[in-house]
């Protein structure tokens, strides 16, 4: 059985016809195209790597389905720069090379966003255990912890170094 889905990715809304059990890594990937997320676990919510921003909340997309987001705004890795410039959690992990492979890169990405939104809204400087703490949802392989670690701080402190109304730029869902 299927069913007509309309989601916003990324400000763009994007349609497609889907089995009822289509998932919504899937859409995103299959029919959208947009193939910035990964499946790293066979779709058992283990690795984060399918991590996408759901309505302002981090969600692993592989454990909703598609019809479950129809009508929703979702943001993806492909939504995180503006005008060309890439995000602080992007800059920050490439200054602190805080990947080696990468597969794992666009769930902590998306995880560390809604982490980063909500730490600097409510004015928080969280130390080392709590950003992992954070970010226990996603695995790396490549165990390129202690650099993503840094590369939180440096978000947080650009982020609170910004005028709200720059901070806002850069957190559209
Ligand atoms: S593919 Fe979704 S958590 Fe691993
Ligand atoms: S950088 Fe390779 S899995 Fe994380």
């Amino acid at each position: 059985m299927k069913q007509d889905v309309a989601i916003n990715l990324n400000g763009e809304i994007y349609t497609g016809r889907v089995e009822l059990r289509t998932v919504l890594v899937d859409f995103i990937r299959e029919v959208a195209g947009l193939t910035g997320i990964h499946v790293g676990c066979g779709f058992e919510g283990r690795c984060g790597s399918c991590t996408v921003i759901l309505e302002g909340v981090a969600v692993k997309s592989c454990l909703m389905l598609a019809i479950q987001a129809d009508g929703a705004k979702v943001l993806t890795p492909e939504g995180l720069a503006r005008g060309g410039e890439l995000h602080p959690l992007q800059t920050a992990f490439r200054d602190h090379h805080g990947l080696q492979c990468g597969f794992c890169t666009p769930g902590f990405l998306m995880t560390l966003y809604d982490y980063v939104k909500d730490i600097v809204a409510r004015g928080e400087v969280p130390d080392e255990v709590q950003i992992r703490q954070a970010m226990a949802g996603v695995l790396c392989r490549c165990t390129g912890y202690v650099n993503i670690v840094a590369a939180v701080r440096q978000t947080i402190d650009r982020l609170n170094a910004m005028t709200p109304a720059e901070r806002q730029k850069w957190f559209p869902l």
